[in-house]
C-alpha cells in the first residue's frame, strides 16, 4: 500500500471552467490524469505513475490551499489572484482560460445606472469579487454597496436585489440570456501557475519539471 503522503508534488486543481482546461494540458504534458477524470466525490486523488496527489478545490480556494502550503502548485485564473491577494508565486501565464472581469447592467436599465454615475448616487454591485469591485470603484471615486454572492450573479440584477454585476464573461452566452449588457472591462484574465513559496524552494527539482513540461506542451 503507497504511503499517501508521499508524494513528489502536490497539486490544487480548479473545479469549474478551468478544470477541462487543466486536464487537457496535464495529459498533453504526458501525466496520467485518468484517475481525477473518474466520476467520484472523492476530493483529491494520487497518480502513482507521476507520484501527484490531486487536489481538486473550489477556484478562490486554489490560492488559499496553495499559500498554506497543502498544496506546492496549483492552477488559478489571474481573476481569483487578484481578488484574493494571496502570497503565492505566479510561475507561469499559461494563456488559457481567457475570461474578462465585466460590468454588467440590465439592457434596460443601462441609462439610469449611468445616470446614477453621473451624479454620484449609490449604486448596488452584486459580485463574488468584493475586493475587485471596492478597490476599483474607489479608485474610481465612486461610492457603491456591494452585494457579495457566490454563485449565479446575473440573477441579482434579474432578480432586482442590484443595479449592476461585476463578473467574468468568456463567451458571452450567460449575459446574453439573462438580458444583461456589458458597461465596461475591468481586467482580462488568464490562467495561471501558482507556487508555495516554500515549495517552490524545498521542491524546485520537481516544479521545475513540472514547468519544463508544461512549456514544451504549450510549445514555448
Ligand atoms: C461564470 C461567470 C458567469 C459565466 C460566464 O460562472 O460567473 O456566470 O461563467 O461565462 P460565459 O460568458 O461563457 O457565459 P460559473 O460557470 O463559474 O458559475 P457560477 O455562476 O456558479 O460561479
Amino acid at each position: 500500500m503507497k504511503n499517501i503522503n508521499n508524494f513528489n508534488l502536490s497539486i490544487a486543481i480548479p473545479k469549474g471552467y478551468l478544470f477541462d482546461e487543466c486536464i487537457k494540458l496535464l495529459r498533453s504534458s504526458g501525466y496520467d490524469v485518468s484517475n481525477l477524470l473518474k466520476e467520484t466525490r472523492k476530493l483529491f486523488t494520487f497518480s502513482q505513475k507521476d507520484n501527484f496527489r490531486y487536489v481538486i478545490v473550489r477556484p478562490m480556494d486554489v490560492p488559499v490551499y496553495v499559500e498554506q502550503g497543502a498544496c506546492d502548485i496549483g492552477f488559478a485564473g489571474k481573476d481569483v489572484l487578484v481578488e484574493m491577494e494571496s502570497n503565492v508565486l505566479e510561475l507561469m501565464d499559461l494563456k488559457n482560460g481567457k475570461c474578462r472581469v465585466i460590468l454588467a447592467t440590465l439592457k434596460d436599465c443601462i441609462e439610469k445606472v449611468k445616470a446614477h454615475y453621473e451624479h454620484f448616487g449609490s449604486i448596488k454591485v452584486a459580485t463574488k469579487y468584493p475586493n475587485i469591485a471596492r478597490k476599483y470603484f474607489d479608485k474610481k471615486g465612486m461610492q457603491v454597496e456591494v452585494i457579495k454572492l457566490y454563485g449565479s450573479i446575473e440573477l441579482a440584477p434579474v432578480l432586482g436585489i442590484a443595479d449592476e454585476i461585476l463578473d467574468i464573461t468568456a463567451t458571452g452566452n450567460t449575459l446574453k440570456e439573462n438580458n444583461l449588457v456589458e458597461m465596461e472591462t475591468v481586467m482580462n484574465s488568464t490562467a495561471r501557475l501558482v507556487a508555495n513559496m516554500v515549495s517552490y524552494r524545498l521542491k524546485y527539482k520537481y516544479i521545475n519539471s513540472f514547468i519544463r513540461n508544461i512549456k514544451s506542451a504549450l510549445g514555448k
